[in-house]
């Protein structure tokens, strides 16, 4: 069972702060402790050498899988030869430029430069400045406004948070703050009309970002910020024709577009960018999570020409930029980033995202799709989601009393296999590494269906 007793857990519940967690629970031994010690492929294991199969990749961001040699090599190499050294004032690293390269290299067309950070809520906090800094710029003081959708998640800092749209990161903040709004999430599962289609429930969304645009008044609103496919708010792939017809209001009303693709980014649907799979047009991209599958923090903006032209204007006329982090383009993280880049080319690892993903979504379908409480099975790639209901003909949710979502995580995690409770809604989902076997899918599917099973027959 899970390790509650040793030392290490006793000083973990006495000292650890540990973010997204139940404090008070945690601290008085309610919930359990687990330490994880080490891992291989999709496997990880804590410190009682339990193994588990990780279908969640970490926070889905290991996506090459734990182990990689490859990836620690370099990171040591990197170590030894130069820690640190800043990229202020022009100054950069082999590794920074390299990756530099290799990023604009992948990305959809018409990138331009990256501006290199350590977490996506940073990346967010960076983009919202530039947006901010381009209308000022182009002499648009007032332009100002982002709109984000409900749902969608951006991070946690104070204004990334308020980007982001889940009560969970609101509530005893004081968020959302000014100038952020937010407009319907495309969650086709849960959209109010049921009698509508797919593309009329796309266009009921793009009409309802017309009309706020429209009564905030166009010339305050800078830019539309949103992820390819939801992924924190509950894994929901975008309805049918949903960015095209988003992307006709922003072009209208002339508001830059930020695809935040911290989780799309580098391969999770199968191709390089979500911006790619979905024909998505960004003049920024957020990336982070798969730059370096999680072996060292690094995090990205990914400017397009178009508005990178406009800083270099702001540059001439107001002096250099006001903004930079200590650890921006951080040696040893950017060479992290190239070797993991680097290791997704030579295991073709896009290729299998949307190979096996699309295998294991159909596998998990066919094993849960027709049981009684469970309203929903959806994604794209390697992100799969199971959303259950208390009644699937009315589809009518559980009260988030009952705890349905975290029940069924914890049954598969008692099985060996990690799955995530997303935070809003009983919904389990799954964003495994990109080297997913079809055995490795076959063992979540089978675990899952029976951990569905086992928490149902108990109610
Ligand atoms: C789409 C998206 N954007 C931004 C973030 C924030 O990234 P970080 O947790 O590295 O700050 C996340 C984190 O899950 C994310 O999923």
């Amino acid at each position: 069972m899970l390790d509650q007793s040793n030392e290490l857990a006793a000083w973990d519940r006495d000292h650890f702060f540990h973010p997204s967690t139940h404090m008070g629970m945690h601290a008085r031994g309610e919930t359990p402790t687990r330490i994880m010690a080490g891992g291989e492929g999709v496997t990880v294991w804590d410190n009682n050498g339990r193994k588990s199969l990780d279908a969640f990749a970490g926070l889905y961001c290991v996506n090459v899988g734990y182990g990689r040699q490859k990836i620690a090599d370099a990171i040591a190499a990197q170590a030894s030869n130069l820690a640190y050294y800043h990229s202020y004032v022009g100054h950069g690293t082999e590794a920074s430029i390299t990756l530099s390269k290799m990023i604009i290299d992948r990305a959809p067309k018409g990138m331009s430069r990256v501006y290199f950070g350590l977490s996506g809520s940073d990346a967010n906090e960076t983009n919202i400045k530039l947006i901010w800094y381009y209308n000022n710029v182009l002499g648009r003081p007032d332009k100002k406004k982002i709109i984000s959708r409900w749902r969608g998640y951006h991070g946690s800092g104070v204004m990334t948070g308020s980007l982001t749209g889940l009560e969970l990161f609101h509530n005893a903040f004081d968020l959302p703050r000014a100038p952020i709004l937010h407009t319907e999430a495309p969650y086709y599962f849960r959209r109010e009309d049921r009698s509508m289609s797919e593309e009329q429930f796309s266009q009921h969304c793009a009409d309802k970002l017309e009309e706020m645009i429209l009564s905030e008044g166009p010339d305050t609103i800078a830019a539309f910020i949103g992820e390819p496919i939801l992924g924190t708010g509950g894994i929901v792939p975008p309805p049918a024709g949903y960015w095209q017809k988003i992307q006709a209001v922003l072009k209208k009303y002339d508001v830059l577009l930020v695809a935040d693709e911290v989780v799309t980014g580098f391969g999770r649907l199968g191709t390089m960018f979500g911006s790619d799979h979905y024909g998505i047009e960004p003049d920024l991209i957020t990336i982070a999570k798969g730059l370096t599958s999680a072996y060292a923090p690094l995090s990205g903006v990914i400017v397009a020409d178009r508005v990178w032209k406009v800083l270099v204007e702001g540059s001439d006329k107001l002096g250099a930029l006001g903004h930079g982090w200590t650890y921006s383009a951080h040696p040893i993280c950017v060479a992290a980033g190239i070797a993991n880049l680097e290791l997704i080319d030579e295991m073709d690892l896009v290729t299998n995202a949307g190979e096996t993903g699309a295998y294991f979504r159909a596998e998990l379908a066919k094993a849960v799709g027709t049981h009684k409480h469970v309203g929903d099975v959806r994604g794209d790639g390697l992100m799969a989601a199971i959303e259950f209901v208390a009644d699937r003909d009315d589809r009518k949710f559980f009260e988030a009393s009952q705890k349905i979502g975290p029940q069924i995580s914890a049954a598969l995690a008692e099985r060996g296999v990690i799955g995530r409770a997303m935070p809003q809604g009983d919904i389990l989902g799954f964003a495994p590494p990109l080297c997913l076997t079809r055995e490795e899918a076959d063992t979540v599917v089978s675990e899952t269906a029976d951990a569905v099973k086992s928490v149902f027959a108990g109610m």
